[in-house]
């Protein structure tokens, strides 16, 4: 399944809550210090949950994704801030050089996307672009507690796709190599892994199994049909076991976290 297939259910299927949405982004704004008349990139900005919430007190807002439909749910919930020039959205790829002209961002943002993007390509950009008197790169994800249905999902799959000789993509080392590597040109973290936003759901092993049968892949690396075949077999029966159905239903608390670093301010 690509985002352009996931686009009409991606919120609800894996989207934030609406006041999740908006403390994120109140808190971009409060840790990048942004102030009327700034200029935003997110780079990946999906259906807009979080992005909706960026172009707010004069903030300028681009939103850049390589799904279409991806974004035209984006422009669904935005028509007036678009007509008024306050967000604006363009298709493309983010690993290409972005269609933003040099030294002009004060943050660029990025939200569940940066493990999808090559690491050097996004510090080159964002170099590029960010304002010389000082820019932000600004990065967030969702947790979720060590101890829930969907951790102990992800982790039996990700041992079993490692029985095939398989080991999964980890966006955590991704998103700090990418920190570190600013950080050794000059950066400074304003934050780092931040949480600036929780929320109750509700989940079962059968929501984690049938996610990751519509993907294409397994843990972020492409798999044969067979391999995949075997691994989610694998893991249906030992979450049957565990859990005793596979449609139990367990409370948690997701929560979405930020990591900014500043940096190229003298
Ligand atoms: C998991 S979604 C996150 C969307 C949004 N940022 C959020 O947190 O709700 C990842 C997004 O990155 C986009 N994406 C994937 N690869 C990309 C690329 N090479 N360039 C630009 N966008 C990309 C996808 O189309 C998708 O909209």
């Amino acid at each position: 399944m690509t985002f352009d297939d996931q686009a009409p259910l991606f919120d609800q299927r894996a989207g934030v809550t609406k006041d999740a949405a908006r403390s994120v982004g109140q808190a971009v704004h409060r840790l990048a210090s942004l102030k009327k008349g700034d200029l935003l990139l997110e780079i990946g900005a999906g259906t807009g949950e979080i992005g909706e919430h960026l172009a707010s007190s004069g903030v300028k807002y681009f939103g850049l994704d390589l799904s279409l439909l991806m974004l035209r749910e984006f422009a669904k919930r935005v028509p007036a801030k678009r007509k008024s020039g306050a967000i604006s959205l363009i298709q493309g790829d983010g690993d290409d050089i972005w269609p933003v002209e040099k030294g002009t961002i004060r943050a660029v943002f990025m939200s569940r996307a940066v493990h999808l993007l090559e690491g050097r390509h996004v510090l080159r950009e964002t170099k590029r672009i960010a304002r010389p008197d000082g820019a932000f790169l600004v990065l967030g994800r969702v947790r979720r507690p060590d101890e829930c249905v969907r951790s102990d999902m992800r982790r039996e799959m990700r041992r079993l796709l490692s029985a095939e000789g398989v080991e999964g993509r980890d966006s955590t080392k991704q998103i700090r190599k990418l920190c570190q590597d600013l950080i050794v040109r000059g950066g400074r973290f304003v934050c780092e892994e931040n949480q600036v936003a929780t929320w109750k759901v509700k989940e079962t092993p059968l929501q984690s199994l049938n996610s990751w049968r519509e993907k294409t892949g397994l843990a972020g690396k492409p798999v044969s049909a067979g391999v995949k075949q075997k691994v989610l077999t694998s893991l249906e029966a030992w979450a049957e076991e565990k859990y005793g159905s596979l449609e139990k239903e367990t409370p948690s608390e997701d929560m979405y976290e930020l990591t900014v670093i500043e940096f190229g301010a003298s």
